[in-house]
């Protein structure tokens, strides 16, 4: 588990203090910092939280690579803004949208430099091709939900892991394995047994008693 990145999301943090909360994740360490991108259009997802001008000011705050994961109906209308806003990846989800449009908003991605990837709601089985499209080094990450999208603070959905051992399997070492939601030290130790490199947490961290710093140390001994 050395090569694990832990990535706080920020829809936990206080949005009205989000660049102390990019700043303390920085400081215990984190890999990247996860930025939850929701315009409530994605009938599957029907929180409204931040877009490309809050991802732009977070770049202004922290060093720290932004993980943008636009779980929206049209994610098109953001990508420009969000290259210029300075994301490090933009992930979108698989089910928004026919395969031949999800390969053109990829290519954009990729091409401006940023890492592209594609994400599954827990209820959608894993796709043959997008198993295929990994295993040719088609996308840089796979972001694997553990729960309904949309709001933080839900249960892990164990079911998750068989998606993350199956993706490994087939796609080897290169491929970024992202486990989001209910992700604690035991769901961690699980995700990350199973082949997850990249752990998305945010009531865990952001919410826990002791700090963002101590909920970072716990996770990191749990996948050690
Ligand atoms: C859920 C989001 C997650 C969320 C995870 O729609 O994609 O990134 O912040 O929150 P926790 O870690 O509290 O389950
Ligand atoms: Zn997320």
């Amino acid at each position: 588990g050395g090569g694990v990145i832990l990535a706080p999301s920020i829809l936990a943090a206080d949005f009205a203090n989000l660049a102390a909360a990019a700043r303390e994740a920085e400081a215990a360490g984190a890999g990247w910092l996860h930025v939850d991108a929701f315009d409530g259009s994605w009938t599957a997802c029907r929180n409204f939280t931040v877009g490309p001008p809050v991802v732009a000011a977070l770049g202004r705050a922290t060093r720290l690579p932004l993980d943008v994961h636009l779980a929206v109906a049209h994610p098109g209308r953001y990508i420009d803004a969000l290259i210029k806003g300075g994301a490090a990846g933009i992930t979108v989800h698989w089910e928004i949208g026919p395969e031949t449009e999800l390969a053109v908003l990829l290519g954009w991605i990729r091409g401006a430099g940023l890492r592209a990837g594609v994400a599954l709601a827990p209820d959608t089985p894993l796709p043959e091709s997008l198993v295929s499209l990994a295993a040719r080094g088609g996308v840089d990450v796979v972001l694997l939900l553990a729960v309904a999208p949309g709001w933080g603070g839900q249960a892990f959905r164990p079911a998750v892991l068989d998606k993350v051992r199956r993706l490994r399997q087939a796609a080897g070492p290169g491929l970024h394995i992202q486990v989001d939601g209910g992700i604690n030290a035991v769901t961690a130790a699980e995700a990350v047994a199973a082949g997850a490199d990249v752990l998305v947490a945010g009531s865990f961290l952001y919410g826990h008693s002791k700090g963002l710093a101590a909920g970072m140390d716990e996770l990191r001994a749990a996948v050690a």
